[in-house]
């Protein structure tokens, strides 16, 4: 693939760098360095344009938006908390799947007014709370939300379940499911703009990847 404009990638470490290497592979882009063993936060591909940035999860939106990246995956629970403005939302890449869901003891109440709910996703709580004519407290938490619960710091948790084992590991339940979440590519309004042909050609081979990936797994 000739790309005619130079890109930056952000990309966190981990699961949506791994889920999200096959799929750049698939528009001839490869990574010469591997983030978990390099300390590097900006690696090189086999492509001279082409830059991958190494940064935290919460952080891809912000890059993007401010244009110190052309181009990020970001997952769904991370764009609604950042509010996504200066991004376009063009892809999804239907990778690190899981849902967003309260959780709390199997006998917990869900339906009073005034349950204090611990979370890192403030944003989504209340909108799906408020969706439900519900009136809650919400502690913000940065972490390990599942011990809120026990210690009596909150009365439910809304947090990511993929297997559930760590609710299950601290006795506690999925109770109510509020959304599919999956990772997106975001682009840069600018980019869009400037580099519309170079980021064009990556969305189309990205988009092409995602669907043969989906036709492979059936
Ligand atoms: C997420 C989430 C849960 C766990 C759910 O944490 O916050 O703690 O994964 O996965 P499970 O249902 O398969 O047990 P993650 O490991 O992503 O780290 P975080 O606590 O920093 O969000």
């Amino acid at each position: 693939m000739n790309f005619d404009a130079p890109i930056t990638i952000a990309l966190s470490k981990g699961r949506i760098f791994e889920q999200t290497l096959p799929l750049l592979a698939h528009a001839g882009i490869e990574a010469v360095d591997d983030p978990e063993t390099s300390r590097k936060l900006i690696l090189e591909t086999n492509h001279p344009l082409i830059k991958l940035l190494i940064i935290r999860a919460t952080d891809v939106p912000t890059y993007v938006q401010w244009g110190a990246a052309d181009i990020g995956v970001a997952g769904k629970d991370v764009l609604i908390e950042h509010g996504g403005e200066g991004l376009y939302e063009p892809l999804d890449l239907q990778i690190a799947r899981c849902r967003l869901m309260v959780a709390g003891a199997k006998e917990a109440n869900l339906s009073g007014n005034q349950l204090r709910i611990a979370t890192k996703y403030v944003t989504a709580t209340r909108s799906h709370f408020a969706g439900k004519g519900q009136q809650v407290e919400i502690i913000k938490l940065y972490g390990s939300m599942e011990l809120a619960p026990l210690v009596g710091l909150a009365d439910l948790i809304v947090d990511l379940v993929e297997s559930g084992n760590t609710l299950r590991a601290n006795g506690l339940a999925p109770l109510e499911h509020i959304m599919d979440i999956s990772s997106r590519l975001v682009v840069n309004k600018a980019s869009w703009k400037m580099k519309h042909t170079t980021v064009i050609q990556l969305l189309d081979a990205l988009r092409e990847a995602v669907e043969s990936r989906d036709q492979i797994e059936g």
